[in-house]
């Protein structure tokens, strides 16, 4: 090949769209575009029916392109723009000072990344719990700009009024219950929720939020056996993160599971890789090539 000739593909990656899969025209239709079979986008009824058949389905946090895709690409049927990005993403010490600003960029990348994952975006601190009039308006713009399908908003009895005005509107609401990190200074700090006479009170929350039309819940941090009665309680999906392995489904913060934080991972983690030894193995090497010279070698160089 000549080393004048075009570059095969972009060489800023494939975040152009022409470089990009094509989308489709109808994603939940199943069709093809150019021959090549098109995912399902996952609805939330497709989450309903997993329930009433008893399958467990996997959620994982993304804040970025290429998290989303490769999620996407592994299956996994939900993906949450969590507002885990401020200790992830921005490296805040709480999601507490995470602005909604800061939430759209990063859930309209992973929106426009997945192809099949129903992509759901985290309302952060600040943004709805003033009025449902402020709930509202931050919701159509994470739905709006972002290209959210869904939103996620944390809190029980009080945010009713607020789920059934956005799921009225046609704005799909995913409830968060238990422990609740936006709430941390108030909790006094990361507990587990729900223990003793609190765990009726955590049944009457989720069932009072699927009431309102939530189409799930996730339930942080609360005893197994709680978390088991919610979701044999409750008709929507529970999606458990440190509650056990009795509910409907799980989520983990992508970084946790795939080992890129350093320092000790809460407990309810469990570690499916090591990136962080990878890519500092990775720079080590590369950066020890550049100082010996051995990188770039021919093979990554044009000629005249
Ligand atoms: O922000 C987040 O990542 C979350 C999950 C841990 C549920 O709320």
């Amino acid at each position: 090949m000549s080393t004048d000739a075009p570059e095969e593909q972009s060489p800023y990656g494939p975040g152009s769209r022409a470089d990009r899969p094509a989308a489709p025209s109808d994603a939940s239709s199943g069709a093809s575009v150019e021959g090549a079979p098109l995912p399902r986008r996952v609805r939330i009824p497709h989450l309903h029916a997993m329930k009433a058949e008893g399958r467990r389905w996997a959620m994982l946090t993304a804040y970025d392109m290429y998290a989303a895709q490769i999620f996407d690409e592994a299956g996994i049927p939900v993906l949450l723009v969590g507002d885990s990005a401020g200790n992830n993403v921005y490296g805040y010490e709480t999601t507490v000072p995470v602005t909604l600003d800061e939430m759209i960029p990063l859930v309209r990348a992973v929106s426009s990344a997945a192809r099949r994952a129903l992509v759901v975006a985290d309302m952060p601190f600040g943004s709805y719990g003033a009025s449902v009039e402020q709930g509202f308006a931050s919701a159509v713009r994470l739905m709006k700009e972002g290209l959210a399908h869904a939103v996620k908003l944390e809190g029980g009895t009080a945010m009713v009024p607020l789920v059934k005005a956005l799921t009225g509107a046609g704005i799909p609401v995913m409830a968060h219950v238990g422990f609740t990190p936006q709430s941390e200074h108030q909790l006094g700090g990361y507990r587990v929720q729900g223990r003793g006479d609190a765990a009726d009170e955590l049944v009457d929350e989720a069932r009072a939020l699927q009431e309102a039309g939530a189409f799930s819940v996730v339930l942080e941090m609360v005893p197994s056996p709680v978390a088991a009665r919610v979701t044999e309680v409750l008709e929507i999906p529970t999606i458990g993160i440190g509650a056990g392995n009795g509910t409907d489904a799980q989520v983990l913060v992508w970084s946790d599971f795939a080992g890129l934080r350093s320092g000790r991972a809460p407990r309810f983690v469990k570690k499916y890789a090591d990136l962080r030894g990878t890519l500092l193995d990775a720079a080590r090497a590369y950066a020890a090539d550049v100082e010996s010279g051995a990188f770039p070698d021919a093979g990554h160089s044009f000629e005249s």
